[in-house]
């Protein structure tokens, strides 16, 4: 179907084979641009630079949700940070300011890192669905979960994001961003904060390395939503996140 330069290009590309989930390569006839996501894969320069990858997710269309979003909000920090944290989808002030974690739950983030000891300026903050997903009510605008088929059609931005910086450590806030590492069937009340090696799937950015050392906590989001014990959960946040900041010791 592709000739053999083709082949090794899609081969080498970080991520098309690795997540198990379809490539299509660009001009490939289908229908399914009208029906199911896509993915992000096709519109993932190779072997790009930050700056460059930044500005190509700018025109993604891998799937429906940059279609009433403002903008595609990439990840925000150093190329050479240690550290990414990574969360689940822009909300409506990140959707506004083109920046991950500017809104309440980032303030709540930027406190528990503080108090772990995790310098937020040297950290690398992004998402793993990099459109805004929402509702209107009035003039409210509500945030809606992702499905898997964004997650999935979105994540060959993480997976550049994770080869191009190759962190020592990686924190996921919140069950979509563990789940979209881990899998499904992933257990956050189970597994926070625990350092865990990186999932040595045939879909991982890291494939022959031995990746960045993972931890998993709760959403910064879910902590003010709480109806139940808020300090306690927030707590806990930051009991993570210092497990986090040891293994980068
Ligand atoms: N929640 C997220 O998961 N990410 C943001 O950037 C903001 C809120
Ligand atoms: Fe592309 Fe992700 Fe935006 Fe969908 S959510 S259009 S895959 S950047």
């Amino acid at each position: 179907m592709y000739g053999a330069a083709g082949l090794t290009r899609l081969m080498s590309r970080r991520g098309s084979w690795r997540f198990g989930y379809p490539h299509r390569p660009p001009g490939t006839p289908t229908d399914m641009a009208v029906t199911k996501a896509r993915g992000a894969d096709e519109f993932v320069p190779a072997e790009a630079d930050l700056p460059t990858l930044k500005q190509a997710a700018a025109s993604c269309r891998g799937c429906e949700l940059y279609k009433n979003a403002s903008q595609t909000v990439f990840g925000d920090g150093d190329q050479h940070a240690r550290i990414m944290l990574v969360g689940e989808m822009p909300g409506d002030r990140e959707d506004r300011e083109g920046r991950p974690f500017v809104g309440p739950a980032g303030r709540l983030l930027a406190k528990a890192l503080a108090e772990a000891e995790i310098d937020r300026s040297s950290a690398y903050v992004t998402n793993v669905v990099k459109h805004f997903k929402f509702t209107e009510r009035g003039k409210r605008r509500i945030h809606q979960t992702p499905t898997r088929t964004e997650v999935v059609a979105c994540r060959p931005w993480l997976v550049a994001e994770l080869d191009l910086l190759e962190p020592e450590v990686l924190v996921c806030l919140g069950a979509t961003a563990a789940k979209a590492i881990f899998g499904p069937s992933f257990r956050l009340t189970r597994h926070h904060g625990e350092l865990l090696p990186a999932p040595e799937l045939d879909g991982t950015p890291w494939a022959g390395n031995e990746g960045p050392g993972i931890v998993a906590t709760v959403h910064p989001s879910a902590v003010l939503r709480t109806r139940n014990d808020r300090a306690t959960m927030y707590a806990e946040m930051v009991e993570d996140l210092r497990v986090a900041a040891s293994a980068l010791r």
